[in-house]
């Protein structure tokens, strides 16, 4: 890190610079009550590419949208009598809900990983909910540190782990709770704690009745993270990698200049944000029973594009056998 990051301390003024960043497509560093957060416009696929390629994560995992409360949730998300419960009893607090993404949600596809379900918190921290007022839209924000370092409970963790990849962090001191949410996931018959947190699975379970524990492994099975228990989107078409061109009944996925007009094209300027921001809708509009095959041209295995080789890999494994 040569440059110093953007370390401000969490007045007025610099929480309506936070939200003209935001506005913007820029990344902002912010405290919640369990850890500081990474924080784009969760509407805007761009901002939220810009958080996969700054925390340097090899694959894309669906990250959490903040709102204020629960109205505001229910524009995004199904909220069903059993998120309305636990909002009731926990929100603002550090409990996540997975439900079934709405149609109408607006939310960036990368903010879901291609998925049809989305991750939903009101924070309790005063300068998140402050924060969230200003902007006056949904943040998505993972934990603000880079991919395999442990989540940050101070400015200055940020500053360490990210530097100037990150526009500007709020300085509101040390997080309380200093832990991540918990992630209970409601889009089944069977509600299921993807993640322990501080509000933990008894406290749940005395709300809803029944709660699996979906983070501890079946028996003879190795553990599974939150991120593989979310199932991975992938076309109902197979997929075929490093394609020259599409062959007889496929469609070709383009990358980069060269790419032949009226292809569908990730970045025709070989840009990997906005390759990584495109990727979800660019799938979805090809995976049509028109085609056999989609056939995608080699993207650059550096920075986004190996979490873009990574998931395009999925899709393709997942017709392999
Ligand atoms: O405390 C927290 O939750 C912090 C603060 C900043 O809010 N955020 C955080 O986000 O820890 P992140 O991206 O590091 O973790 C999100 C977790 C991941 O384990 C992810 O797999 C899971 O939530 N998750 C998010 N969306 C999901 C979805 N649609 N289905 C299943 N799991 C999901
Ligand atoms: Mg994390």
């Amino acid at each position: 890190m040569t440059e110093a990051a953007n370390i401000l301390p969490a007045n007025d003024e610099n929480l309506s610079a936070a939200a003209t960043r935001l506005k913007s497509g820029g990344l902002v560093a912010f405290p919640t009550e369990t850890v500081y957060g990474l924080g784009a416009d969760a509407r805007d696929d761009r901002a939220v590419a810009r958080i996969f390629e700054a925390k340097n994560r090899p694959s894309f995992n669906p990250l959490i949208v903040h709102v204020l409360d629960l109205p505001s949730a229910a524009q995004y998300g199904e909220m069903d009598a059993r998120a309305q419960q636990l909002a009731a009893a926990f929100w603002p607090g550090p409990l996540s809900f997975v439900v079934p993404r709405r149609a109408d949600s607006g939310l960036s596809l990368l903010v879901s990983a291609g998925l049809d379900t989305v991750a939903l918190r009101a924070p309790a921290h005063p300068l998140a909910r402050n924060l969230l007022t200003c902007f006056g839209g949904p943040i998505a924000a993972p934990s603000a540190n880079t991919a395999g370092e442990v989540s940050p409970t101070l400015a200055s963790h940020v500053a360490q782990s990210l530097g100037t990849n990150v526009d500007l962090i709020l300085d509101g001191g040390a997080c309380a709770v200093g832990l991540e949410s918990t992630v209970i996931d409601l889009c089944g018959d069977r509600p299921a704690l993807l993640r322990h947190g501080a509000v933990t699975l008894e406290q749940l379970q005395d709300v809803l009745g029944v709660v699996d524990d979906a983070t501890r492994p079946a028996d003879g099975q190795a553990p599974r993270s939150p991120g593989q228990i979310a199932r991975h989107y992938a076309p109902s078409i197979p997929v075929r990698l490093n394609a020259s061109d599409a062959v007889a009944g496929e469609v070709l996925l383009g990358f980069g200049s060269g790419v032949p007009e009226g292809v569908q094209n990730l970045s025709p300027s070989g840009d990997l944000t906005e390759a990584a921001a495109n990727l979800f809708a660019a799938l979805r509009a090809l995976d049509s029973p028109e085609h056999r095959a989609i056939a995608v041209m080699p993207i650059p295995e550096t920075g986004l594009g190996r979490a873009i080789n990574d998931r395009l890999r999925r899709a393709a494994e997942a017709h392999n056998g």
